[in-house]
């Protein structure tokens, strides 16, 4: 096949482009480097030191690309790096602890210190971050007794195991170490959530008998008197996040001496993260808004003694079924994307408010200690491939579990993907179907292998389904998680949501207020997607996409080794004849699709892809009926944003 990127190559003929590179080992550190501060100013080394920071997670980013980006990061004329941790990829199972690839946190400080950068670390254990469940584990529902963000022994028990374990990882790159960890933060905007001091004061204790003495500790919330009031804790420096305008909210809220200190942003918004929805536009900032952020850091900047960190510097890609979403009184899904508008997007490049940002921050730092700018890799284009039907998912049900009431996702033992509902129906029923409390979150409803409705609860008022059925009937309800409620705010009354992250269905299914009894439950993780590959022959022949029932296809492209021997260049693969689902490219999940938008096509990094050979393609339509046109695969160098009609949905609100 032939790979059109031969004008952008012309920009890549340049010995800059050196990565990827093989992660160095650890660097000797040197001595202890003190990190501490006095009242108006951090000072490293007994010198005052101004954080320019930004945030970047590692765990969003192909590891194979970090220094890429830190590169780019210190181009721009950081010195910091603000990192959060997501507890459910480095502990998936309980007692299951996983840190290599992009689990690999301290592989990434130490990246980090090699491109001079120092790093503020914030792991929670709730992180927030547009992450299923805020970065919980989904396995801390199934554990008796555990609230999270709250003082209770299970959660106090897992929280201290996580925050222990990770400081086996990151010890020796602590500050008091010569490594390049300054803070620590407490917690993670809190104060919007609750007021338990109990609670983060035992937090606390864990992180100061796990780090060593000496670390500083912050806390970090939105600047009204009640967030900074719940948030805050005695003894620990308290800081902000949102607009600049928020000092003014820490001086005058924050009154106990023993939190008082130089002023921070922690979270200065580059611009926000997209939600999918036929009206809801890609987030992106324009020349304005770029404005504004300049003349917020020539204010930051200017004054020697403020600091700042921009949130994202780099979003990345929320990959596979990791994102979060928010409620209110609906599901508001964040996108796998996580380009935040940030600026390097989501696949690491340099954008206009990157280059607006460098340009202010070189009027305040020595001249010449702002490194060149590395050049972006081209994007690739990969020609259309086909995609061809080949087998049906509800042909591929593994064991099912029976049980007179339906069994929740994760009383099934199952954490992200989807879960089937069968119930073969004993006396007539006619009416709505109720599918538990609220639909968690979409639920596609089949009578006798017939889609015949979809309740989405990203709608506020998504229509009733009605039936009538008679026995004998099958009713298949079909239920996908969207993510777990990432963030509430106690200005809210949808608090409760943070202790509830169940997913599937929660509660009984009724019809026409008749309790529908004895369910048989198959759940769909999809974490290993190998048997579409391994299916052939005649089994091929069994999907059938005139029925309407979701349908896996698959298909292939071969990359040339044009670029290097090594790796491949990145691309942004579009389904484009696709309604809805998920994609994978040789094994791994790359994330969502769906025609509403505003994401059109998925983040498809190089480094997933095998030079020179085939890569396979593995595409879930949950709505192969709908499918425009031919299903086909290709890689577009240039991304397009937009929306669509939802056509599952045209009369909803
Ligand atoms: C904090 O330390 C810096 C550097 O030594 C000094 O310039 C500044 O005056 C100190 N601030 C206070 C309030 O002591
Ligand atoms: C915090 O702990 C104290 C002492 O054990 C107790 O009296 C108080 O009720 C607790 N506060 C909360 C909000 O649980
Ligand atoms: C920190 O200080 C306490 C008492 O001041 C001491 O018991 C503890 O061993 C110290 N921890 C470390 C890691 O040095
Ligand atoms: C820097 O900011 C601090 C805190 O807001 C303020 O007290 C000080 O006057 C500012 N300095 C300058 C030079 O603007
Ligand atoms: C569905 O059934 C409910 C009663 O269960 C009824 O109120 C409603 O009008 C019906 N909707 C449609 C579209 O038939
Ligand atoms: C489901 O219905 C059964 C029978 O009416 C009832 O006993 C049970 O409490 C219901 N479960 C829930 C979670 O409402
Ligand atoms: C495919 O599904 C359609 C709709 O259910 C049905 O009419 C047709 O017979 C099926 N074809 C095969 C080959 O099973
Ligand atoms: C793609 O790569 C595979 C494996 O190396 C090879 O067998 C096949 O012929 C290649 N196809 C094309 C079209 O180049």
């Amino acid at each position: 096949m032939r790979l059109l990127h031969a004008f952008l190559l012309i920009a890549c003929v340049s010995e800059d482009l050196s990565f990827p590179q093989a992660f160095a080992s650890p660097v000797n550190t040197g001595g202890p480097s003190s990190f501490t501060y006095n009242r108006t100013n951090f000072l490293l080394n007994g010198m005052p030191y101004q954080i320019i920071g930004g945030q970047m997670d590692p765990q969003r980013v192909p590891p194979q690309y970090w220094r890429d980006r830190l590169k780019k990061a210190r181009a721009m004329g950081l010195n910091t790096i603000f990192s959060y941790v997501f507890w459910n990829m480095l502990e998936p199972q309980q007692g299951n602890w996983v840190n290599t690839g992009e689990n690999n946190i301290a592989g990434f400080f130490r990246i980090a210190e090699e491109e001079q950068l120092k790093i503020v670390l914030r792991p929670g254990p709730y992180i927030c971050g547009e992450r299923d469940w805020g970065g919980f584990p989904a396995w801390l529902a199934g554990v008796p007794g555990l609230v999270v963000r709250d003082y209770n022994a299970p959660f106090m028990q897992a929280s201290r195991r996580f925050i222990e374990r990770l400081a086996v990882d990151i010890r020796e790159l602590q500050s008091t170490r010569g490594g390049p960890i300054l803070m620590v933060q407490v917690e993670n905007e809190y104060g919007s959530y609750g007021r338990d001091h109990n609670y983060t004061s035992a937090l606390l204790d864990i992180l100061r008998t796990t780090f060593d003495n000496g670390t500083v500790f912050y806390t970090n919330d939105g600047s009204e008197d009640w967030t900074l009031e719940g948030g805050s804790v005695p003894g620990v420096l308290a800081e902000i996040d949102g607009g600049v305008m928020g000092f003014d909210a820490l001086e005058r809220y924050i009154t106990d001496p023993s939190q008082k200190g130089p002023l921070l942003d922690g979270e200065y918004y580059t611009f926000t993260a997209d939600i999918w929805g036929p009206s809801n536009p890609h987030n992106s900032p324009g020349s304005g808004t770029i404005a504004g952020f300049v003349s917020d850091l020539d204010y930051v900047l200017g004054n020697k003694s403020v600091s700042i960190s921009l949130y994202m510097f780099h979003g990345g890609t929320n990959f596979g079924f990791s994102n979060g979403a928010l409620w209110q009184d609906q599901t508001r899904v964040w996108t796998s994307s996580y380009d935040y508008g940030a600026p390097l997007d989501e696949s690491g490049r340099i954008t206009d408010s990157y280059n607006a940002i460098r340009q202010t921050i070189q009027k305040y730092v020595e001249v010449g200690s702002i490194p060149d700018v590395p050049l972006n890799l081209p994007m690739m284009e990969v020609p259309e491939f086909k995609l061809q039907p080949v087998i049906q998912l509800f042909e591929t049900l593994g064991k099912n579990t029976l049980a007179e009431f339906p069994m929740s996702m994760e009383a099934l033992g199952q954490d992200y993907g989807f879960t089937l509902y069968e119930n073969i129906i004993t006396w007539p029923v006619s009416g709505s179907i109720q599918p538990g409390g609220h639909a968690r979150d979409r639920v596609i409803i089949y009578v006798n292998g017939n889609r015949i409705g979809i309740i989405d609860s990203e709608y506020k008022n998504p229509p009733a389904v009605n039936v009538s059925l008679g026995i004998g009937d099958k009713l298949q309800l079909f239920v996908e998680n969207l993510g777990r409620v990432n963030y509430y705010s106690r200005g809210t009354p949808y608090q409760n949501r943070v202790t509830d992250p169940y997913k599937g269905i929660v509660g009984n299914v009724t019809i026409g207020g008749i309790v529908l009894q004895d369910w048989s439950m198959f759940t769909l993780p999809l974490a290993d997607i190998s048997f579409v590959d391994n299916i052939v022959g005649d089994a091929v022949e069994a999907a059938n996409t005139s029925q309407n029932t979701p349908v896996f296809y698959r298909g292939c492209f071969n990359v040339t080794k044009e670029f290097s021997d090594l790796m491949e260049l990145d691309t942004y693969l579009a389904i484009p004849a696709g309604v809805k689902g998920n994609v994978w490219v040789n094994g791994f999940n790359l994330g969502r699709y769906w025609r509403v938008g505003p994401q059109q096509s998925l983040y498809l990094p190089g480094t997933l892809l095998k030079p020179g050979d085939e890569n396979q393609v593995v595409v879930l339509e949950l709505e192969p009926d709908r499918v425009k046109g031919e299903m086909v695969g290709k890689g577009l160098a240039q991304r397009e944003w937009g929306n669509n009609l939802d056509e599952d949905c045209l009369t909803c609100t």
